[in-house]
């Protein structure tokens, strides 16, 4: 028998995923208002638990059209600032051009990797990362590295999705394109969007980083659409690494892989079109 030695599927997976996002960042300029709108309830809470006040100093992570941090401008007032990054520099440019348009001279935009944060130690009295940490390689790291970059006392609140069983707006993509290719996506070992969907394991993974104060909050985040086309749209334009998965198969396949995806998302048919439900955990804690 021969034996094939394991290889990872792409040789760079941060490389690769900085990628895929970076090409999916024209649809997360274009959904900005509509991402914001479905996170308000989320951002709300966010902001209750870090808490910003004025003159402080805020960093954004993986803020890809930076919607947490544009929030948090109005809190720290002119005498604080807020820092929008990304790893994307597509998604800085976004969040820039979005700062710049709401006429925030307190924001600044950065490249910024949220596992390797190039910022010195207790530089910020918050960190906000919204709908990011879950992609981290080493949620281990990205969690000492919001901690470092905390001053003692200074706040953070991470929001990222509940489990897969509870989002079924962007779930029943990823089965559905699973069940067509016969394996799981995404694949064993490349983080996906419900990579930290268990709220104890949130909770240990906070409290394991010296943060003290852990609370996690389960909030509804459902998409509504008015037809299944409109939902497959958006859902797929935004989800980076799943958007070129997609983009990769010949026309038959997307065919099947949408039909699959329709029988499911039909079951959540209401009155007033698809609602598809959704889950966030919301987790606030103190260094
Ligand atoms: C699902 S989007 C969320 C964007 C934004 N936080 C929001 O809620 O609207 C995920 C974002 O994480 C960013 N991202 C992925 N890996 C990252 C990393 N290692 N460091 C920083 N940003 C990262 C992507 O570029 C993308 O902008």
């Amino acid at each position: 028998m021969t034996t094939v030695p394991h290889e990872p599927l792409v040789p760079d997976v941060r490389a690769h995923l900085r990628n895929l996002w970076g090409q999916v960042a024209g649809s997360w300029a274009d959904h900005a208002a509509f991402v914001d709108a479905r996170h308000a309830a989320v951002t709300t809470r966010m902001l209750e638990l870090a808490a910003p006040a004025p003159g402080e100093r805020v960093l954004e992570l993986a803020c890809g059209p930076g919607g947490a941090g544009l929030a948090a401008a109005a809190r720290v007032g002119p005498a604080g600032a807020v820092v929008l990054s990304d790893v994307t520099p597509e998604m800085v440019a976004i969040a820039a051009a979005r700062a710049a348009a709401l006429g925030l001279p307190n924001v600044s935009a950065r490249p910024l990797d949220l596992e390797a944060v190039d910022e010195p130690d207790g530089s910020y009295d918050v960190v906000l990362c919204r709908d990011g940490l879950q992609f981290a390689t080493d949620p281990v790291r990205a969690v000492a590295e919001i901690v470092r970059v905390l001053r003692p006392g200074g706040r953070t609140a991470v929001a990222v999705w509940g489990s897969r069983e509870r989002n079924p707006w962007l779930g029943l993509v990823l089965d559905a394109l699973g069940e067509h290719i016969g394996r799981p996506t995404p694949p064993p070992g490349i983080p996906g969007p419900f990579s930290l969907g268990d709220d104890e394991e949130l909770r240990r993974l906070l409290a394991g980083e010296r943060l003290a104060a852990v609370t996690i909050d389960e909030l509804p985040v459902p998409l509504r659409a008015p037809s299944f086309e409109r939902w497959w749209a958006m859902t797929t334009a935004l989800a980076g690494p799943l958007q070129m998965v997609l983009a990769g198969l010949d026309p038959d396949d997307l065919l099947a892989v949408q039909a699959i995806a329709r029988r499911c998302a039909l079951s959540y048919t209401t009155p007033d079109g698809l609602v598809l439900p959704g889950v966030a955990l919301v987790a606030g804690a103190r260094r």
